[in-house]
């Protein structure tokens, strides 16, 4: 499949030629929203590790000094990816469990009855959930944000009429994983702090599509899962280290708290996806400087908005302003879930649901709607194929 060039700086055919699973050709990938695939190095970061340093820290033999040094770069490259410092970084299994996690280490201290916490209505519940519960258990109350109906962008005048002198946290996803729609953190950041209260991101999505620097957006904790941009199955998370200061961790006492991040971590730790995620850094720092990579995804998210023929209906914003290119749509007349399948059956990764997890979306959408999610390695090409099958598929009546 011949590629277009969409950004002179970004080398889409040698990015794709580090993966085994683009090189095959057997599918075109549009569905990175729910995982992305991943590049050879990484997949050889992480044997390496099961091969070099199978084991456990603690030992001063050879192993256990590998998987010292494997923890160490981890936590040196997600300081580098989140624009912080290494002891402000800690790992866990995926988003929703650190999630968990912190907000109940920050719960026990900084929640109490008649407080509140705000949350964003068409977020991932992954961003919601963990604060009905620990609101449950504190006796605190979970405001929820309202978005147009239209367009699904966040009702800034709502946010600040939610946000009051009790409120402690601010929880929000930067990019939406249905719809796309991305947030002003730094905004929203400041609307919290302004009252005292935390600023407490959701960057899972955002993460695999544009840079993040948590001290610009002033976030007080972020959390994200490298396992969407190019990494293994995994979580991430940032603190910022007055905030963590403050909490006391659920945790054994004979494990270490310090780095005071890492006293937030429980158990042996997956050292071989730590490897990967390290390698998951350098591809990025490798393909993306100075930010090529994300602009060839916007420029194909542009080509994708401009061809959508005509029987094809985009739910949520309507343009490419204020949005990463993931789309929900679905085609006039047709069910979601059957046009998901043809296209699969076309060779197109893709998927259909009422709400991709975020519950609040699930009445406005009102029904299943296929989501395209592109992501870097994407091509021209592939864009153009996909419009073809949609065109297709809607002339089909
Ligand atoms: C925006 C967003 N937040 C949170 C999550 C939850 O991530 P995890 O599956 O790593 O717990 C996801 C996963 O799809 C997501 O897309």
């Amino acid at each position: 499949m011949s590629t277009a060039p969409t950004d002179t700086r970004f080398d889409v055919d040698a990015v794709r030629a580090r993966f085994a699973a683009l090189r095959g050709g057997a599918a075109i990938f549009f569905d990175t929203p729910g995982g992305s695939q991943v590049p050879d190095e990484v997949r050889n970061a992480v044997t390496d590790a099961l091969r070099d340093a199978a084991g456990n820290l603690g030992g001063t033999f050879p192993t256990s000094r590998r998987i010292a040094g494997i923890v160490e770069d981890a936590h040196d490259a997600a300081a580098r990816f989140l624009g912080c410092d290494p002891d402000e970084t800690l790992f866990g299994q995926n988003m929703t469990s650190l999630n968990f996690t912190l907000s109940r280490a920050f719960a026990r201290a900084g929640l109490r009855e008649g407080d509140e916490v705000v949350v964003m209505g068409s977020d991932h519940d992954a961003s919601v959930s963990p604060w009905i519960e620990a609101a449950h258990d504190a006796g605190a109350v979970v405001r929820t944000v309202a978005v147009d109906e239209r367009t699904f962008a966040l009702d800034y005048d709502d946010l600040a009429a939610q946000i009051g002198e009790r409120t402690r946290v601010v929880a929000f996803s930067i990019a939406s994983n249905s719809a796309g729609n991305v947030v002003d953190a730094a905004r929203v950041a400041r609307l919290a702090h302004a009252v005292g209260a935390l600023s407490w991101i959701d960057a899972t999505h955002y993460a695999a599509h544009l840079p993040l620097d948590v001290r610009a957006i002033d976030a007080d904790v972020l959390v994200c899962s490298p396992y969407k941009f190019c990494g293994p199955h995994l979580g991430l998370a940032y603190g910022r280290r007055s905030v963590l200061a403050a909490w006391r961790p659920y945790k054994v006492r004979p494990a270490p708290a310090d780095p005071i991040g890492r006293r937030f971590e429980t158990g042996t730790m997956p050292y071989e996806q730590l490897a990967g995620f390290t390698a998951a850094v350098a591809y990025w720092e490798a393909v993306d400087a100075p930010g090529a990579g994300h602009a060839h995804t916007r420029a194909l998210g542009e080509r994708f908005l401009a061809g959508l023929p005509a029987g094809v209906t985009l739910i949520g914003p309507p343009t490419s302003e204020d949005r990463v290119p993931t789309f929900l749509l679905r085609i006039d007349g047709h069910d979601a879930a059957e046009t998901s399948e043809q296209l699969v059956r076309r060779g197109f990764n893709v998927t259909a649901s009422e709400h991709f997890y975020c519950l609040g979306l699930r009445e406005l959408i009102g029904g299943k709607a296929v989501r395209v999610g592109i992501f870097h390695y994407n091509t021209a090409a592939e864009v153009d194929a996909l419009l073809a099958a949609l065109r297709e598929l809607a002339a089909d009546v």
